[in-house]
């Protein structure tokens, strides 16, 4: 039985404890929190065997083998690296880093301390993103696709309200792209391996995040474009086109319904089962990947590329022209 603490105490944490309970081989054995009082009431509403304030002795205890950490991005890196140091499996909210150096610290701690690091990107597990993939066979070489996630945040107007709000401060790592952007990053690192090149533009919100954006990544015989908001809603599905057809993805971040229309105009849907939305499958993967002892070498490369990605876009979106 692989023993698992919990960082953070928000909603996704209480995802990742429902989530869990469907995976065979994983408890939680404790929850941590900044605050005692709060520890101990999340621990109780999530079913974990203790409660901690005290991180670095939360790490320590015998208790634990492994660790999910689901704080604010920018504590992600400081905390998966004492994990790691501490000798747990780590389980690591996406983004995992802020940069690609920093997973590649991780991974290489990880590695010397005999144990598994793995992003917990819900998409890449995802048997609808496995499906797209099986798929694209049928369209021929693939020429263009657009892969889109553009929800408005609640939480958006609190930012118009002038709020500080985590999930927009840059400060700790916030921002649409390291948010829900990522998904089609990752997806695209995926389906299509790492691009060539890479640009981005994107707006900002008062506060200094971007909350929406678009990037162009750039293949040999293929381009890619990504677009991401958490400040305007779309109804605009994702889509790949190859020489032969087209694919329609209803949601690139956990494909339910996927649609190929054929040169001829002839159609095929397929359709997925399962919830929307669960991190199951991921914590699936990282319960495998702890068994066996390792062999994330391929999930490495993904995140790592995928981090990249995010990385070109921030960097072409700081150097271009604002908006
Ligand atoms: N896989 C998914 O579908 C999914 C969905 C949503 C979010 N996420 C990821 O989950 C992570 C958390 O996102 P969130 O929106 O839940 O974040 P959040 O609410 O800002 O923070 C999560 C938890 O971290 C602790 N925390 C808050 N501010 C902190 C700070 N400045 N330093 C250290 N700890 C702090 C808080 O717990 P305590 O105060 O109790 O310590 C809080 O409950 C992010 O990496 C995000 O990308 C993933």
């Amino acid at each position: 039985m692989l023993r698992i603490a919990t960082i953070g105490t928000s909603w996704i944490t209480r995802q990742f404890a429902l989530d869990a309970g469907s995976v065979a081989g994983l408890t939680i054995a404790c929850a941590y929190s900044r605050d005692a009082g709060r520890a101990a009431e999340f621990a109780a509403e999530i079913g974990a065997a203790a409660a901690s304030a005290d991180l670095p002795g939360m790490l320590a205890s015998p208790e634990v083998d492994a660790v999910y950490i689901a704080s604010p991005n920018s504590a992600h890196f400081a905390q998966a690296l004492a994990a790691i140091e501490a000798g747990k499996h780590v389980l690591v909210e996406k983004p995992a880093t802020l940069t690609a150096a920093e997973f590649g610290e991780l991974c290489a701690a990880a590695t010397a301390h005999r144990v598994v690091v793995l992003e917990a990107m819900r998409t890449a597990y995802d048997p609808g993103l496995a499906l797209v993939a099986a798929v694209l066979g049928e369209l021929g070489v693939l020429r263009r696709a657009s892969l889109r996630y553009c929800q408005r945040s609640s939480r958006y107007d609190q930012v118009l309200a002038g709020d500080r709000v985590n999930i927009f401060d840059p400060a700790l790592g916030g921002g649409a792209l390291n948010d829900i952007g990522y998904y089609c990053a990752n997806a695209m690192v995926a389906l299509f391996g790492e691009p060539r090149h890479v640009v981005g533009r994107w707006v900002t919100v008062p506060g200094g995040s971007d909350g929406a954006g678009t990037a162009i990544a750039v293949y040999p015989g293929l381009v890619v474009d990504l677009g991401w908001s958490k400040i305007t809603a779309s109804s605009l599905a994702s889509e790949i086109e190859g020489e032969l057809g087209f694919l329609t993805i209803d949601r690139i971040h956990s494909p339910r319904v996927l649609r190929l229309t054929r040169l001829d105009g002839t159609t095929q849907t397929h359709e997925v089962p399962g919830p929307e939305f669960t991190l199951a499958h991921g914590i699936q993967r990282f319960v495998d990947l702890c068994r066996s002892g390792g062999g994330a070498g391929a999930d490495h490369a993904r995140t790592l590329g995928a981090l990249r990605v995010l990385e070109a876009i921030r960097a072409s979106a700081q150097a271009g022209p604002g908006s």
